[in-house]
Formats: C-alpha cells, structure tokens, sequence
C-alpha cells in the first residue's frame, strides 16, 4: 500500500511573541484563509461565540491559551488579587458557548494550576500557567493520534464513511477526531469514500469538513442534511463516524444539530454508528443527555445568513438549537483516546477514570 503524507493544519497556538493567541478564522473558511491574533478578552469571547474557533477541543485549547495571556496582562499586587481576577476573566471566557465541555474544563484546569501557585512567585505562576496550557494542546494532540489508532479498527479499506458537521483537524488538533481514522487511514494507503453532511445551518460540513478533506487528498462527497437516507439506502455508508461536544455519564451525546437523526438513520439501515472523542469531552458530572444545556443561536443563521435575500418573513419565529443529544442507546461505540467503550457506558466510561 502507498504512504501518503497529509499536511496537518494548526488552527490555534501561542502567537510567537507568547502573549496572545493566534487561530485561524474557521468562519471564513473556505473562502479566505485569515490569522487573527487575539489579546483581549471581549475578543477571545467573541472569537468563541461566533464560531471563529470552534469545535468542542479546539475550545478547550483555545481557552487554556486565552487565560494564559490574561494571566500576563494582570496588574494585581498580590495572589488573592491575581486569583479573582483570573477567575473573573475564566467565568467571562465560559459564559460564551455553554454546550461543549471543553471550556469548561480547560478554564478549571487553568484555575487550578494557578491556585497551585500559592507562595510562589508572579513569574514561576506564569511559567507554570504557560506549561499547562501547552500540555493541554500537546495531550490533545497525542488522544486525537489515539482515537485516530483505535478508529481506525473499526473500518476497512474501501468503507463508505458518513460523519455530520466538523471534527477534523480544525475543531481539534493534527488529526481530529471524527476525521482521525478517515486521514490516518488515508496516510496509511488506505482508501475511504465519505459523504460530509453539509451542516445546516452553519454549514461545518461544507466549509470545513469537505474542505480538510479535499486538502489531504480523501474522496469526500459533500450531501444536504436530508440526503443521508437517500445516500445510505444505496449501500454507500458502512460507518457514521461523529464527534461530540459533551458525553454524559450514561453515554448520551450531545453533538451538532442533526446528529441524532443521522443516529435514527443508521439504526434503521443498519450501519455502526459511532461517536468519537477524547476523554476531555466525557462528563461524568453530568448524569443524562437531559441535563445537558443546549445553546440556542440568533434566528438569523437560518434565515439569512448564507442568502443574498432573507429567506423568510421578518416575523417568522425560527427555532435554532446548535447541538442535540444523541440518546446512548442508538450509539455502538464511543471511541476514546483510552480505547472503545460500549454498552453499558455508565460502567464502560466510568471504568476510563479509574
Ligand atoms: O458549533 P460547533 O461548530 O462548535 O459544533 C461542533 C461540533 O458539534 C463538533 O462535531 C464537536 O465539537 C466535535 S469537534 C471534535
């Protein structure tokens, strides 16, 4: 089989003066390929809430580097002082999306390893700040490489993939996760055929997912939403692979608005459908799908965005839920860095943590 090598995009890390965070501006996609440099915190939330950067781990890492840079810009006398500010600006940076736990629990990772630095020194806290938000982008690095490697067991040369939204490299780091078995496979001289959802209604698919793909050189399909019954009534898919933005501790999933149909659609044709992340996104603190909180976005997005003309009255009331929860009974696998978990997930996912 031929090697293949893929060129693997970075679309977040400390800008080389390492006091500000540089992304790519994923709403632009594929259109324009724009670098923002962001050292303000009205900036980082903006860049979070309009989807600039985007993807439940790119979040996670995104924030790690925000808080980061906050933490040199603080003028407090002393750690107490220092502290408050720094939670202020952690509560300021999670109130900008509330479904993927990444924020959440990058920002308390972040916390804690500045609480840690107690006695310490203003620079050694820093330093050690630093570090963490490093390892936060390296670890996810590595778990992308290790969803990618168990993925990968999943599917053979050939397979017709179908996966909803983005969770490629973008969303993530090097390989992604939905993505990673598809592109290492691919670098392993592997050949898939995969159908991107587009995404309605802000199109990660088409923009994103169609776009890394292409990139690397993988044959990628791109479908409306409503064609994936058509498209998997053929025979064409032998997998869904998606990512997730919050697995609760039952194994329901919350992911991109959308994903649960295809779920009920797999189960109706009889295709594996699986669910990929890493341990980042699993929250064991939430119990069920229920008490997941899902973000509602501006009507807007639905109605005009994307058209010259609006597409609807101005009256015309739009419901815009940005994720859905996959219940954990229409899930064959999560896939996770630290190996396959099945049913039932309360024990599977539990037994990853101990
Ligand atoms: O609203 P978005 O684009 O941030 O939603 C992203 C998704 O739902 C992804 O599928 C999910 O975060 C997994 S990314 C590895």
């Amino acid at each position: 089989m031929t090697k293949r090598e893929i060129k693997h995009l970075d679309g977040v890390r400390l800008s080389d003066q390492g006091d500000s965070v540089v992304i790519i501006d994923q709403s632009l996609l594929p259109n324009e390929t724009v670098y923002l440099n962001l050292k303000e915190a009205t900036d980082m939330y903006e860049a979070i809430h309009q989807l600039r950067v985007r993807g439940a781990p790119a979040i996670g890492i995104f924030a790690g580097y925000s808080l980061y840079c906050l933490a040199l810009q603080s003028t407090a006398e002393d750690f107490p002082a220092f502290m408050e500010e720094l939670k202020k600006q952690a509560i300021y940076l999670n109130s900008s999306r509330p479904t993927a736990v990444n924020l959440s629990w990058a920002l308390k990772r972040m916390l804690a390893k500045a609480e840690a630095g107690s006695g310490k020194p203003r620079a050694k806290i820093l330093y050690d700040l630093r570090e963490e938000c490093l390892a936060i982008h390296n670890e996810d690095i590595a778990m992308c490489k290790a969803i990618a490697e168990h993925g990968l067991t999943l599917i053979k040369d050939g397979d017709g993939i179908l996966t909803h939204c983005n969770a490629g490299p973008l969303a993530t780091s090097r390989y992604g996760t939905a993505l990673g078995p598809i592109l290492m496979g691919y670098e392993r001289g592997l050949n898939f055929r995969v159908f991107a959802d587009e995404t309605r209604p802000l199109l990660q698919g088409a923009r994103l997912t169609s776009y890394e793909l292409e990139q690397a050189g993988v044959d990628v399909t791109l479908i409306c939403d409503n064609m994936a019954a058509i498209v998997m009534s053929k025979g064409w898919v032998q997998a869904c692979f998606v990512g997730c933005d919050r697995v609760a501790a039952n194994g329901d999933t919350a992911n991109k608005i959308g994903t649960s149909g295809v779920a009920i659609l797999a189960k109706y044709y009889d295709i594996p459908f699986y669910v990929l992340g890493p341990t980042s996104t699993i929250d064991l603190d939430t119990a069920t799908g229920k008490d997941i909180e899902i973000e509602l976005r501006d009507p807007d997005e639905i109605k005009q965005k994307w058209y010259e003309k609006p597409m609807a009255l101005p009256q015309t009331r739009c419901y815009n839920p940005a994720f859905d929860v996959t219940p954990h009974k229409l899930i064959d696998a999560i896939v996770t860095d630290k190996g396959i978990c099945r049913a039932p997930y309360a024990e599977s996912l539990r037994a990853l943590f101990e």
